[in-house]
């Protein structure tokens, strides 16, 4: 039984490709609540791309200008909060969010994520590997974190909305 929703910001967790913006925002309208993605305050708050950042400055500044940015986000209003895939995997971050949000986990397998990530080219984990690969290894690595999340819903249907409707139907 997953403990009830009690109002808290809502943040989605999960792997590339899971679909936690798309489901976000389509959520937050559902329950109108504002909606934000945390990818992009960081890429506001550095003025320049994710890519970007991993090329000039690396994984480790952007994974601290993703905390600071959540531990921001988790302070204010009720809302929707697409975070990241490695979000959740940051001790400080998981710690964050489980204790001011719900955290829901859109899971999804890798085989079915690696179709959505090949639609878009602005992963750095992903450039020039192979993505199945990474998906799997990541998966391996991150689901166990993910799996502490309040909620877990598949996000394996398509289109987003079976998912959406999935989230509302758990939290009534
Ligand atoms: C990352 C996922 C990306 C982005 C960055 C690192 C990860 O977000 O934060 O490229 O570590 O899994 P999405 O999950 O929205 O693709």
């Amino acid at each position: 039984q997953s403990p009830k929703w009690t109002g808290q910001p809502i943040v989605l967790v999960g792997l590339m490709g899971a679909g936690k913006s798309t489901v976000g925002r389509r959520l937050a309208i559902r329950l109108g609540l504002p909606f934000v993605d945390a990818d992009t305050e960081i890429e506001t708050a550095a003025g320049m791309s994710i890519p970007d950042i991993f090329d000039r400055f690396g994984e480790a500044y952007f994974r601290d200008g993703e905390r600071r940015v959540i531990a921001r986000l988790m302070e204010g209003q009720k809302r929707v909060i697409a975070t990241g895939g490695g979000a959740f995997v940051d001790p400080q971050t998981r710690a964050a969010i489980l204790d001011r949000g719900y955290a829901i986990w859109l899971d999804a397998k890798p085989s079915v994520l690696v179709e959505r990530v090949s639609r878009r080219d602005t992963r750095p984990l992903l450039r020039g590997r192979d993505p199945l690969a990474v998906l799997e290894e990541l998966a391996r690595v991150r689901n166990p974190f993910y799996a502490t999340a309040h909620l877990r819903v598949s996000s394996h249907r398509a289109p987003h909305d079976a998912t959406v409707n999935a989230i509302l139907k758990a939290l009534n």
